[in-house]
C-alpha cells in the first residue's frame, strides 16, 4: 500500500520533471531559432570591376560594344546551406532589360561563401532606344541594375529542408570616360 503510494508520487514527480524539461527544451529551441539560427540575409561583396573590350565610335553612327564582367563573393551567414536552381541574371538600364545572363545552379555552404561571376555584353543598339541615354551619356555616368532571384532550398544539418528564395539586386554605375565600374549589392532571404 505504502509502496504503491510512493511510486505514484514518484511518477508524478517524474512526469512533472519531464514536463519542465520539455518546456525548457522548447524555450531553448525557440530562443536558439530566433537568435543563433535566425535566418540572416546573405552578404554580397562585389570585387572591383572594369568595363572591358570597349569599342566605341560616335560618328557616323554610335557604336558601343563592351563587356561588363562582374565577380562577387556571396557570404552565407546562416547555419543552413542554400542550394539554388538554374537562375538567370537580368541587367537593366533605366528599367529596360539589356542583357540576360545564365547563372546556372549552385550552392552556398552553411556559414561559407561562393564566388560567382557573370559577363554581360553591352551594346549601343539597346541602350540608344532609351530616351535617357544621351542625357546620361552626357553626364558621364550610365547606371545599371542587375537582379537575380535565386529559388532553391535551405538545408539545415542535412536534415531539415525548406523552400527558400534569395532576391539579390546590384546597383552598377559605369563612368564612361574612365570605364570604372562601381557596384553595390544587397540580398534578401525569404523562407
Ligand atoms: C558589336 O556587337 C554586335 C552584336 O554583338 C556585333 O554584331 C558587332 O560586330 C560588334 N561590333 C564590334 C565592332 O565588335
Ligand atoms: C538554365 O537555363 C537556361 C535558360 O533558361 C538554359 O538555356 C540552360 O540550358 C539551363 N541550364 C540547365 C543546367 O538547366
Ligand atoms: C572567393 O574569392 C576570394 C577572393 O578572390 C577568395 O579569397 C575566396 O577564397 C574565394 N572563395 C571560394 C569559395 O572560392
Ligand atoms: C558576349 O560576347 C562574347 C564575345 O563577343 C560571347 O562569347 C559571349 O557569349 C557573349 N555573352 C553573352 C551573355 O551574350
Ligand atoms: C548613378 O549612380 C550614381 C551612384 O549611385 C548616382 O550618384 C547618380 O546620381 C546616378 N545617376 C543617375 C542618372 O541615376
Ligand atoms: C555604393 O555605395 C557607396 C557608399 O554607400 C556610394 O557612395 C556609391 O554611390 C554606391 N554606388 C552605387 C553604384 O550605388
Amino acid at each position: 500500500m505504502r509502496q504503491a503510494r510512493r511510486s505514484r508520487k514518484g511518477l508524478k514527480i517524474c512526469s512533472g520533471v519531464s514536463a519542465i524539461v520539455l518546456v525548457i527544451l522548447i524555450v531553448v529551441s525557440v530562443t536558439l531559432f530566433f537568435t543563433v539560427f535566425k535566418p540572416k540575409d546573405p552578404l554580397i561583396k562585389p570585387l572591383p570591376a572594369k568595363l572591358e573590350n570597349v569599342e566605341f565610335q560616335l560618328f557616323p553612327t554610335l557604336r558601343l560594344n563592351a563587356t561588363l564582367g562582374l565577380k562577387a563573393t556571396i557570404y552565407n551567414r546562416n547555419y543552413g546551406g542554400f542550394r539554388f536552381k538554374n537562375t538567370t541574371t537580368f541587367v537593366d538600364y533605366r528599367g529596360m532589360n539589356i542583357a540576360s545572363i545564365p547563372l546556372g545552379e549552385g550552392s552556398v555552404p552553411a556559414r561559407g561563401d561562393i564566388n560567382i561571376s557573370t559577363i554581360a555584353n553591352i551594346t549601343a543598339e539597346k541602350l540608344i532606344t532609351s530616351p535617357y541615354f544621351w542625357e546620361d551619356f552626357g553626364s558621364g555616368r550610365l547606371n545599371f541594375t542587375s537582379t537575380a532571384n535565386l529559388h532553391g532550398k535551405a538545408v539545415v544539418f542535412n536534415l531539415l529542408k525548406f523552400n527558400a528564395k534569395v532576391f539579390s539586386t546590384c546597383d552598377i554605375s559605369v563612368q564612361v570616360l574612365t570605364k570604372a565600374v562601381d557596384v553595390n549589392c544587397t540580398a534578401k532571404l525569404k523562407l
